[in-house]
């Protein structure tokens, strides 16, 4: 019997630019690991578009859309609910259309949790955690690292002022402090230390103190790529005992987004190697 393709559930990620976005391959992988009947298109969405274009997408059937940079935090303003933890990060990157309601959740901050628990083994209770940069990626991760119980996460910051922004707004669920790059405890010994900045990109020095790794400091880039990013490369070059490229919590933000549509969690070691094998 044909299928009627108007039967498949829409999915998709918007964003601007989209073109370098893995979701599709990831989503594809995990529809057909569970054996689930859905579509996951790439969306190349500009700011004054975007409601325009999630109501569309709503209207036409679409489940539900994940959604990365420029648009997490001005997609908060489309919702008609979201969960407690995209509340508190302020940002949302997923969102599932139920009827004529848009909900938001933020699986970002879950996705790095797993990666590091779970894919990379870390322990971090009574530990002492780092973040560089104060942007939208780090009000996603600050609450589930907090969650962990760490003895300190210190975020440290170009621009000092948004570090203690962030800083003050999660008070409350933990032993969260702030500060600008000169300004990092060069004594503290940090067992993990996580890049959530673009620094290095433009072929400029990284501006990190070199303080800030030992032997023993786990370095973990939120971004990826084919080539180890100027983070790691750096951290690495510092005598940082492990480096690791954000490619798991891709792929666990990834599943959590999945399970959240279709109540069914992918198993995530296949698809993260066959992701790295062919990147
Ligand atoms: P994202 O959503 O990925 O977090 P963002 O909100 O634009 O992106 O935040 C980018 C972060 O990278 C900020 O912390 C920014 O520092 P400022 O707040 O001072 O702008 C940081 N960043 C970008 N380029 C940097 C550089 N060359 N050196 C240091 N920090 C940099």
């Amino acid at each position: 019997m044909a299928t009627n393709p108007n039967a498949i559930d829409r999915y998709g990620v918007i964003g601007y630019p989209i073109s370098h976005s893995r979701s599709p391959v990831i989503h594809k992988l995990f529809a057909y690991q569970t054996g689930q009947n859905m579509r996951y298109e790439m969306l190349q969405v500009a700011p004054d578009k975007l409601e325009t274009m999630v109501r569309q997408f709503q209207r036409t059937g679409g489940k539900g859309l994940n959604v990365t940079a420029p648009h997490k935090v001005e997609v908060t303003k489309l919702t008609d609910d979201m969960s407690e933890r995209a509340r508190e990060a302020g940002a949302v990157n997923t969102l599932v259309f139920r009827d004529d309601e848009i909900y938001g959740d933020n699986t970002d901050g879950i996705g790095l949790v797993r990666d590091l628990v779970t894919n990379l083994g870390l322990s971090l209770k009574g530990t002492a955690i780092l973040i560089l940069g104060a942007g939208g990626a780090t009000r996603g991760i600050v609450g589930p690292l907090l969650d962990l119980e760490p003895e300190r996460l210190v975020i440290a910051n170009r621009t000092k002022s948004k570090a203690e922004i962030i800083a003050d707004h999660f008070a409350r669920h933990g032993p969260v402090e702030s500060c600008g790059f000169d300004g990092i405890d060069a004594e503290e010994g940090w067992q993990l230390v996580i890049n959530s900045t673009s620094a290095g990109y433009k072929g400029e020095a990284v501006p990190f103190p070199p303080s800030i790794v030992t032997k023993d400091t786990f370095c973990y880039d939120l971004a990826y790529g084919l080539k180890l990013t100027p983070f790691c490369t750096w951290a690495r070059e510092q005598g940082a005992g492990r480096v690791a490229m954000g490619w798991g919590m891709l792929v666990e933000q990834a599943a959590e987004s999945f399970q959240l549509w279709r109540g069914v969690r992918p198993d995530t070691a296949p698809v993260l190697k066959q992701l790295v094998v062919s990147a």
